[in-house]
């Protein structure tokens, strides 16, 4: 099932950007996320456990996907498309046109990903992340 983060999933959604990136996010920056009037925050989860989330920011009628990531364990289940389904919906909903995001070069899982929900390459930002260092590409859909 996917719902807007509450309370109870903030540690569930920390402990996936624990598992999931080399530059996790705390604790503190995920709660901080209830307050956020611009960011949504989507869960999946299974009897009560986060599996895997999303978070989008809207800024006058263009959304960015900021992070999206599924548990090692639970990958290859559709569980980042049930996401992506439901971040495609309620961004409409705020009135979105277009949506962005930046990916890493060697991501070929998310960048299909992407691509499946008509994303396209736009740009590539040079030796933009860190630890370690690599090339980010910009992808766009402007006809959500
Ligand atoms: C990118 C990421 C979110 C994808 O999550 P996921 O839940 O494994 O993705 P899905 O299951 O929805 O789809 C992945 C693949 O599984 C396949 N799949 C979907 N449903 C399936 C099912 N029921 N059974 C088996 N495979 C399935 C899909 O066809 C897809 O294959 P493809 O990529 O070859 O087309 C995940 O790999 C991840 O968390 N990565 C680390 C964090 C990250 O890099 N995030 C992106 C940058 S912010």
């Amino acid at each position: 099932m996917v719902h807007e983060m509450r309370r109870s999933d903030v540690s569930g959604v920390a402990e996936v950007e624990r598992l999931c990136f080399s530059d996790p996010w705390s604790l503190e920056t995920v709660k901080d996320g209830l307050e956020s009037s611009l960011d949504t925050w989507l869960v999946v989860e299974e009897e009560g456990a986060v599996l895997g989330y999303c978070v989008f920011r809207v800024i006058a009628g263009e959304g960015e996907l900021l992070r999206i990531a599924v548990l090692p364990a639970y990958r290859g289940r559709g569980l980042s498309k049930k996401l992506m389904d439901r971040l495609v919906e309620s961004s409409i909903k705020k009135g979105v046109k277009s949506l962005s995001l930046e990916v890493r070069e060697s991501n070929k899982k998310a960048r299909n990903l992407y691509r499946y929900y008509g994303f396209e390459e736009e740009t590539i930002r040079k030796n933009y992340y860190r630890n370690p260092c690599e090339n980010a590409i910009i992808m766009w859909n402007r006809r959500i």
